[in-house]
């Protein structure tokens, strides 16, 4: 971490430290506002919560939405609950295999997109759905989802 991730560290440290229950906001705002949990940041966070190094690493791997390394530019999160499932959405994670080359929690061997799957997106009816950097995109069909790949290679931010 550099210096200004350190400060953040601890000033959420404090924050939080004496909170009952904390560990799980804390790890929250850490990646809230470093992007990640950086692996070096583990061993403070453990101390500060009065947890094993262990215990902090297993909470970080039980909850696929912490992450211990930065995001990629983009983000594909692509829903593969049952509603989905039953209106395509294994084909479309299909696609991006053979696209992209690229697999649940994976990214691309150029690091500027990754994918993770996400069980519900609140958007059943509009199924299948993928949120591509935090904006819902519904009935999303092989078509659509080439489009929104193209339009992340042509832009930095989709
Ligand atoms: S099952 Fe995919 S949005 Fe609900």
């Amino acid at each position: 971490m550099n210096t200004q991730q350190q400060e953040t560290l601890q000033q959420l440290l404090q924050q939080y430290r004496d909170l009952p229950g904390g560990l799980l906001p804390l790890l929250h705002a850490v990646q809230d506002a470093l992007g990640h949990i950086p692996a070096d940041a583990i061993p403070a966070i453990a101390r500060a919560m009065n947890q094993s190094q262990a215990e902090v690493h297993g909470v970080i791997g039980f909850y696929h939405d912490f992450r211990t390394s930065p995001p990629a530019a983009h983000s594909l999160r692509l829903c593969r609950a049952e509603a989905c499932q039953s209106m395509g959405s294994e084909a479309l994670a299909a696609q991006l295999r053979a696209q992209l080359g690229v697999d649940d929690h994976g990214h691309t061997a150029d690091g500027q997109l990754e994918l993770r799957p996400v069980y519900c997106l609140g958007a059943c009816a509009c199924a299948p759905a993928l949120q591509l950097d935090g904006q819902l995109h519904a009935r999303v069909t092989p078509e659509k989802l080439s489009a929104l790949l193209a339009s992340c290679s042509k832009e930095a931010k989709c």
